[in-house]
């Protein structure tokens, strides 16, 4: 079948695609007819996540440097174009008061959530876009609206990536779309100290019944990348479960704060 999205034959950058949301998002990208190539830490998760998905990959850490460059070459070198970016890979972070945060537990938190986005960008920018137009999708997070107990350092620097996510849509048009999607509670690792005990306690207080799948989110993603949202830059798409408009729907209090004030991390 033809995909409505017009992303047969592009090539797709997708940052932490091993497992979660960034693996949902490359099948997403894959199923459309998309070349993948993908990325994580975990050598062994990047090369199954390559092979299932018939796409290249390259192990490392966002926050090395070298690895934007190394990834854009590689995408280039393997399918010979680069039309869209996704920077989904994160840390949650320095997790606690703000008080007590390491300062270079912090930088790391910028250099991984913020910076890398940015380097990538550049990197395919130089290497593609800017000769030949694309789109970018950052993720970010439905969080990064108001502010929560415990995640202050995650969140400020969501809450950056979202500006960088504006603030690039308007240097690179017309050329390059910059889009952002903010997902809500997701079913992933990243979160399971969040929903683990008590899912059905959160699904209940969310106005669309239940928490998120990685395939919610990746489906904004692709659909933001493709062409049928060629007019649309600078957005943040909110994929959240009616998160953000539970106030409406019922008097309780938020289950997810509760769960993000009382969680105690294990020493790292
Ligand atoms: N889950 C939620 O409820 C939720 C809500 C809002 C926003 N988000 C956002 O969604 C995105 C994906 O999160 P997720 O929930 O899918 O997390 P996840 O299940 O923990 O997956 C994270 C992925 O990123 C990779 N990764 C982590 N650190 C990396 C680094 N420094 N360099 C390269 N790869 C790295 C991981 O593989 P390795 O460990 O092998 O590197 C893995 O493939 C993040 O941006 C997160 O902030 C998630």
């Amino acid at each position: 079948m033809t995909s409505p999205y017009g992303l047969e034959g592009r090539v797709a950058v997708v940052t932490g695609a091993s497992r979660g949301i960034g693996r949902a998002v490359a099948e997403a990208f894959a199923a459309a007819g998309a070349h993948v190539c993908v990325t994580a830490r975990d050598a062994d998760g990047v090369r199954r996540a390559a092979e299932e998905l018939g796409g290249v990959g390259l192990a490392g850490s966002v926050a090395d440097p070298a690895h934007p460059r190394e990834l854009t070459e590689l995408a280039l070198a393997a399918f010979g174009r680069l039309d869209v970016v996704v920077n989904n890979a994160a840390t949650n972070e320095p997790y606690g008061p703000l008080m007590d945060a390491d300062p270079d537990r912090w930088r790391e938190a910028f250099t991984i959530n913020v910076e890398a986005p940015l380097r990538l960008v550049q990197c395919a920018w130089r290497a593609w876009m800017g000769e030949h137009g694309g789109a970018v999708v950052n993720i970010c997070t439905e969080g990064a609206g108001h502010v929560g107990p415990n995640v202050g350092a995650y969140g400020t620097t969501k809450a950056a990536l979202l500006h960088l996510t504006r603030q690039l849509a308007g240097e690179l048009a017309p050329k390059v779309r910059v889009n952002s999607v903010s997902p809500g509670l997701v079913r992933t690792e990243l979160a399971r100290f969040v929903w683990e005990h008590g899912e059905d306690e959160l699904a209940a207080g969310l106005p669309l019944g239940r928490i998120g799948h990685p395939a919610d989110i990746a489906r904004a993603v692709v659909w933001l990348a493709s062409d049928a949202a060629e007019w649309i830059t600078g957005a943040d798409l909110l994929v959240d479960g009616g998160t953000r408009v539970r106030t409406a729907y019922s008097a309780d209090g938020y289950a997810v704060q509760e769960r993000l004030r009382s969680y105690a991390p294990p020493h790292s």
